[in-house]
């Protein structure tokens, strides 16, 4: 089976192949990349739509360039839900701007099914680019490029996910990934921001980071929301870095061997020291340059491919 549009909605509509595919031509644009001239003709003539109901930086310039890149039109949109019926709001939008008409709308929205609400009402293809708390499906596939690029290889690697699960699609499409991909995964995280069930996803469970940490080949810190703080999740955000926060001396007791990840913004002090986040073993600014080229296979496959 190979992936070809018309939709990228989750990691969970994607098999092992998809993904290879996905990863493979994700090289091919990353050589792209490092050339002179950044820009190739493959979506000269098609709009893209970034359709974006909540703040985003880094998300919605990734989908932004990789669209340039692409030689594609591409159009921003930054909406507000707050004081409308977000069903109805959502697909009378997405019509409009269908009408314009674009090939491929990118949604980020705070509602989880979101987007396949959107790939139900329209005939263009749509991308998820974050729905709520359910998947962040490029986010896992820059991830899973990034430990490939580093380590070599996916099958095989034990990953700790640490921090906020409960609030994370990151986390959702990430176990998903990995998993897909013959990795092994453990999560971990204080009680109240672990989602129930979640043994039952396949991972291993953890209070303890210092027991996460054993054996793992990669850890991915997960932002602490701020935004939430008031919910009462965790006593403080200080008692959160003290008790899970990744810190030098932590990585050093588990042996030191790992690589560290984190899908951004980072709150430095927090989920993860500064000197832990600039140190060698950070593959942050790698997630975010090759975001850009996992984004232009995504946008390059389900416009159709080698039609596009
Ligand atoms: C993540 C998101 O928005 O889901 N960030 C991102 O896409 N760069 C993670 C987060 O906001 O914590």
């Amino acid at each position: 089976m190979s992936f070809r549009g018309p939709h990228l909605l989750g990691i969970r509509d994607l098999s092992r192949g998809d993904i290879e595919e996905i990863l493979d031509s994700a090289g091919t644009f990353r050589a792209v990349l490092d050339r002179d001239i950044k820009k190739v003709p493959t979506l000269r003539g098609k709009t893209i739509v970034n359709l974006f109901f909540e703040p985003s930086t880094r998300t919605r310039t990734s989908f932004e360039l990789a669209g340039k890149r692409l030689s594609a039109d591409v159009v921003n949109f930054s909406l507000s839900t707050s004081s409308v019926v977000k069903g109805e709001t959502l697909i009378d939008t997405a019509r409009t701007i269908e009408a314009m008409p674009a090939e491929i709308l990118v949604i980020r929205h705070p509602c989880s099914g979101a987007a396949e609400l959107l790939a139900r009402s329209v005939s263009a293809c749509v991308i998820n680019a974050g729905d709520g708390m359910h998947e962040h499906p490029t986010q896992a596939l820059l991830d899973l490029y990034t430990i490939r690029e580093a380590l070599g290889r996916v099958e095989g690697l034990r990953v700790a996910i640490v921090g906020d699960v409960l609030h994370s699609r990151v986390a959702r499409s990430d176990i998903l990934a990995f998993k897909t991909m013959g990795a092994s995964v453990v999560v971990c995280g204080p009680p109240t921001l672990l989602p129930p069930g979640l043994a039952e996803w396949g991972v291993d469970v953890t209070f303890r980071i210092e027991e996460a940490l054993k054996e793992a080949d990669v850890v991915i810190a997960l932002r602490m929301q701020m935004e939430r703080q008031n919910a009462g999740f965790v006593p403080s955000l200080n008692e959160y870095a003290v008790l899970y926060g990744l810190t030098r001396e932590r990585l050093d007791a588990a042996g030191g061997r790992m690589v560290v990840m984190h899908p951004g913004p980072i709150n430095r002090g927090v989920e993860i020291a500064p000197d832990v986040a600039d140190s060698r073993a950070s593959l942050i600014l790698n997630q975010v340059a090759n975001g850009m080229a996992v984004r232009m296979a995504v946008l390059y496959l389900v416009a159709g491919g080698a039609s596009a």
